[in-house]
């Protein structure tokens, strides 16, 4: 098995291994681990970093003190463990006051509390060391068509992420916003519900350039969609700031899975994608392999970790099968029987004129559509099933 590296740069939310097993219809399987123990644990597991809500680190409603010595004690473990803090987060959804949001709340004095919440957040995070804020607006939405003024929502969401990047700038913190897009659970629909959505909306901002995406897979397939093709589009747009890696099986419930225990082609897509989709194929994305998952209910502590390390192997043996799936000569020439490299190639000559590109006679006149019937085949099944062999470890 393949060992991982601080320079792997896999890092797991608090929230996650320390998820005690309570859902909708039952309360804890699991004590609650203490945050020293989980430090200690995660980087035992060779995780580089811990994300954290706010309330993952110290109870909503905490005295200043009790908040602080929580702070101290997770100081004292990062500098033990060498374990890094590169993102940080705020629970904007748990306690009763966000029960219909945080920033969109119809409720004024709520969305005055939250951003108020997010700040002191803001500032821990830059204390910490971290690089990105995470927004996942999960409350951030509605149950009914008529209860929520979807524009004014948008609006008030715009007016205070433009107020967080005056903050962040104001400061001088060297941080960037994250939104998440999720499109339901807990709320009937929730605002920002795709990557689609969010991309839209962050081009409407007054600082886009401090406002990306990080896109969840379980998030995206909950709405049917292909999650590495989103990733491709966040990319292309600049856009992917951060990522939640897990597995989901279907448009259902966000089941959290280990990433790569949901649909496990696209997973392969995802890494072949991050790790060698960039420029001369290269890395496409540098940073944190970010895993927010839910260890299952089933499990005891010693299935929390090894579920936490489950992640990383089958991150990492994907990685593997991905390098050997682009330095296999027979996919390279099925990659090129298939185009692929075609559409690299731009559709107009360089400087192609309006009137040239009409007296193109290739182009129309003699091109012969018809032999696109029974012919021209792309051989797209035979690339995927070249793929679906070294994902198999077959090749
Ligand atoms: C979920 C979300 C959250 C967020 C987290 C960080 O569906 O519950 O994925 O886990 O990622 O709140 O902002
Ligand atoms: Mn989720
Ligand atoms: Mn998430």
């Amino acid at each position: 098995m393949p060992t991982p590296t601080p320079a792997d740069k896999f890092t797991f939310g608090l929230w996650t291994v320390n998820y005690n097993g309570t859902d909708p219809f039952g309360g804890p399987t699991r004590p609650s681990m203490d945050v020293v123990h989980v430090v200690e644990k995660l980087a035992e597991i060779g995780a580089y970093g811990m994300t954290f809500h706010d309330d993952d680190l110290f109870a909503f409603g905490s005295t200043d003190a009790e908040r602080q010595g929580q702070i101290d004690r997770l100081k004292g473990a990062l500098a033990d463990t060498g374990l890094k803090i590169p993102m940080v987060t705020t629970n904007l959804f748990s306690a009763p006051v966000f029960k219909d949001g945080g920033f969109t709340s119809n409720d004024r004095a709520v969305r005055r509390f939250a951003i108020r919440k997010v700040l002191r957040q803001i500032d821990l995070g830059a204390e910490l060391g971290a690089e990105t804020f995470v927004m996942w607006g999960g409350r951030e939405g509605a149950e009914y068509d008529s209860a929520k003024d979807i524009r004014q929502a948008l609006e008030r969401y715009r007016e205070a992420v433009n107020f967080l990047g005056d903050y962040v700038v104001s400061k001088g913190y060297n941080l960037r916003f994250a939104i998440e897009p999720k499109p339901n659970e807990p709320r009937g629909d929730i605002l920002l519900p795709t990557v689609g959505h969010a991309l839209a909306f962050i081009d409407s901002l007054e600082r886009p350039e401090l406002v990306g995406l990080n896109p969840e897979v379980g998030h995206e397939q909950m709405a049917g969609l292909n999650f590495a093709a989103g990733i491709a589009q966040a990319l292309y747009h600049g856009k992917l700031f951060h990522i939640d890696l897990n597995g989901q099986r279907g448009i259902k419930y966000d089941q959290d899975l280990v990433f790569g225990h949901g649909d496990l082609h696209n997973a392969f897509a995802l890494v072949d994608l991050l790790e060698n989709g960039g420029p001369n194929g290269g890395q496409a994305y540098e940073g944190p392999r970010h895993f927010d998952y839910k260890p299952s209910r089933t499990e005891d502590e010693s299935g929390v970790w090894d579920s936490a390390k489950a992640n990383i192997q089958t991150y990492l043996l994907l990685k593997e099968r991905a390098k050997a799936f682009r330095a296999d000569p027979e996919v390279q020439a099925a990659l090129e029987a298939a185009r692929v490299v075609e559409l690299a190639q731009p559709t107009f000559g360089e400087g192609e004129t309006y009137d040239a590109f009409v007296a193109d006679r290739s182009a129309y006149e003699d091109f012969d559509p018809s032999a696109y019937l029974g012919g021209k085949g792309f051989g797209f099944v035979r690339l995927q099933q070249l793929a679906t062999e070294h994902l198999l470890g077959a090749r």
